[in-house]
């Protein structure tokens, strides 16, 4: 079994609503073990025996929620070990336009640096999945999506590290 964990923080609940729908298109997958868990639970140590890790925030300020921002800073203690496994983020946001991208770029970046597997989307939300507020039916569509498309990238690149 390959391993996903989809890490998020959510005060409201439309971040967790993501992260679970996002479970819910990986889960169409066989052979994919998927753990949902809000940041606050998430020990950094956790991230060494994930295949694939995807984080969801709110936005907050245009950027990600000084929660999943700590287990990132906290993840420098294993710089170079996450090295090949898949990334993704997720972010829901208050307006549109009101920086759901940018936040899932900070993400983003932040996986890129540990060396990490980013696939984008042509169609869609290209950068990962948003939702104004609590997701509605397209938001809900292409969280799924997301989660089967990144479930099928984890199966055919896994490798052990
Ligand atoms: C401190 C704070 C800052 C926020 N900043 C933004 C923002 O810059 N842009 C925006 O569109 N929404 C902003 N929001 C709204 C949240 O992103 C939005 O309500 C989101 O859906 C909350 O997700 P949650 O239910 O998972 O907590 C902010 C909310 C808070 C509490």
């Amino acid at each position: 079994m390959a391993k996903v964990m989809i890490i998020y923080y959510s005060r409201s609940g439309n971040t967790k609503k993501m992260a679970e729908f996002i479970s819910e298109g990986m889960k169409k997958e066989e052979a994919i073990d998927v753990e949902v868990k809000p940041v606050q639970e998430c020990r950094v140590e956790e991230l060494l025996g994930a295949d694939g890790i995807l984080i969801g925030s709110p936005t907050y300020y245009g950027s990600m929620a000084s929660e999943v921002k700590k287990l990132l800073d906290d993840s420098i203690k294993f710089h170079g070990k996450l090295d090949g496994k898949i990334g993704g983020a997720f972010s829901s946001s208050g307006n549109i336009g009101g920086g759901n991208e940018t936040t899932i770029m900070g993400i983003l970046e932040a996986l890129l640096i540990h060396g990490m597997i980013v696939q984008g989307t042509p169609k869609g939300d290209h950068y990962g999945p948003v939702s104004i507020g609590k997701p509605d039916e397209r938001s809900k569509r292409l969280c799924i999506e997301y989660g089967r498309r990144i479930a099928k990238l984890v199966l055919t690149t896994r490798r052990d590290l």
